[in-house]
């Protein structure tokens, strides 16, 4: 378990150094807080993987502390381990129901419940970050990319949709969407995100610099969205220079050290976005109703095709972005030579408008009919990916 960060919260300086040391024994790395509000300061600043905490401070209700992180993007998902000399179970609900993971009571056997926590939190679970190649046990991450024949399809807008979908539904897993949209990615747009981390920073990283840990711990996590953003080139001056060569070795990185990898390609096929494409669990391909874009993509599946992708990597999903009007879903299906799995309909401005104010749409428009469709295909997307993985595993 080494390469892993345990904050200790605990106002007694002498549990601290005894917990610290039992934690080296077993490879964590240690940082430690005599305050509630120092903790917090800590674990904002330092993000460690997880926090250890006496639920029993003078500067902070536990209840307060535990919101507090909970409310945080950076560290709503932390594992909070509550080491506790107050017994009683009221205060052990109230920690749990408040968003702590594990409630311990310093007594005996406390110490083997501790490790039974630990294990369960990080349990045969690799560091991240040590296996740049992405050779690491936790197994890679599965990889989408989101795929058109043609712009203005939705393709950007559905990639964010449907990540922050799969993210709500896996609160445990560690998704990534990556914007690989040249020379200007939009996906930092969708999501509100104005900061300059972005693509071409992380390919200017040197090798030493790059790795999984540095990866989690430094790309945002926009408000609402949840997932981590790598963003894209923010202008063409930008784009120009990017340092190709080395998307594929983020992407493989990003694939150790996340559970889902979701690349907006846009409408790229190029000699980066191929090989991303054949190495792909599942490739969604937005199609739009309109017969040039329909047509287009039939030209883009007979290349993908001839490029060794089978079809049943392709998730083909029908977007009514500009109306009503168009190609029906089996019109589509039959000139393009393989199944539509899911049609979204038609949101008239009120996409835009959601775009517009960052917001997801199944945050923004919970009962719409759209919502629903954003649900079943987040979920039907992860089980087909799965299956697939399974499968190519057994060839
Ligand atoms: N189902 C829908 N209903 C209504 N509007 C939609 C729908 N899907 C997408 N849109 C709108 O279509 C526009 C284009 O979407 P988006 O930018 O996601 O497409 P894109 O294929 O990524 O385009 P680009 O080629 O610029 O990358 C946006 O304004 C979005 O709000
Ligand atoms: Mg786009």
């Amino acid at each position: 378990m080494s390469g892993k960060t345990v904050l200790i919260v605990d106002e007694n300086q002498a549990t601290r150094a005894y917990l610290a040391n039992i934690l080296r024994e077993r490879l964590f790395d240690i940082l430690e807080a005599g305050s509630g509000k120092e903790a917090l300061i800590s674990a904002w600043r330092d993000q460690p993987d997880l926090i250890l905490f006496d639920p029993n401070f003078s500067d902070l209700s536990e209840l307060e502390f535990i919101h507090k992180l909970r409310q945080n993007a950076r560290t709503e998902k932390t594992p909070l381990i509550a080491f506790a000399s107050d017994p009683s179970p009221a205060r052990r609900e109230a920690c749990l129901n408040a968003g702590a993971n594990e409630y311990i009571v310093k007594a005996s056997g406390a110490i083997l419940r501790l490790n039974q926590a630990l294990e369960r939190i990080f349990g045969g679970e690799a560091p991240a970050g040590e296996s740049p190649q992405g050779g690491s046990s936790r197994g890679k991450g599965l990889l989408f990319t989101f795929l058109s024949a043609k712009g203005g399809t939705g393709t950007s807008s559905l990639c964010a949709n449907i990540a922050m979908t799969i993210q709500e539904q896996h609160p445990e897993a560690r998704v990534v969407v990556v914007d690989l949209v040249l020379p200007i990615g939009s996906i930092a747009q969708i999501v509100g995100y104005e900061g300059e981390q972005n693509i071409v920073a992380v390919a200017n990283l040197s090798a030493r610099e790059l790795s999984g840990d540095y990866l989690i711990k430094n790309l945002p996590q926009p408000e609402l969205w949840k997932f981590h953003l790598l963003a894209g080139s923010y202008d063409p001056h930008q784009a120009g220079n990017l340092r190709v060569e080395r998307i594929g070795p983020i992407v493989d990185i990003l694939r150790a050290s996340f559970d889902f990898v979701i690349l907006d390609l846009g409408r790229s096929l190029s000699r980066i976005s191929l090989p991303l494409i054949q190495q792909a669990d599942l490739i969604p391909l937005i199609v739009a109703t309109d017969l040039s874009t329909v047509r287009l993509t039939k030209t883009v599946w007979e290349y993908l095709s001839e490029q060794g992708i089978d079809a049943p990597n392709v998730y083909g999903i029908l977007n009514r972005a500009v109306g009503l009007e168009g190609l029906t879903k089996a019109e589509a299906e039959q000139i393009i030579g393989f199944p539509i799995k899911t049609t979204l309909p038609y949101m008239g401005s009120n996409f835009t408008l959601a775009n517009n104010l960052n917001q997801p749409i199944i945050t923004k428009y919970p009962k719409d009919t759209a919502a629903i469709v954003f649900k079943t295909t987040a979920e039907e997307m992860v089980k087909l990916a799965r299956q697939l993985r399974a499968r190519a595993g057994l060839n």
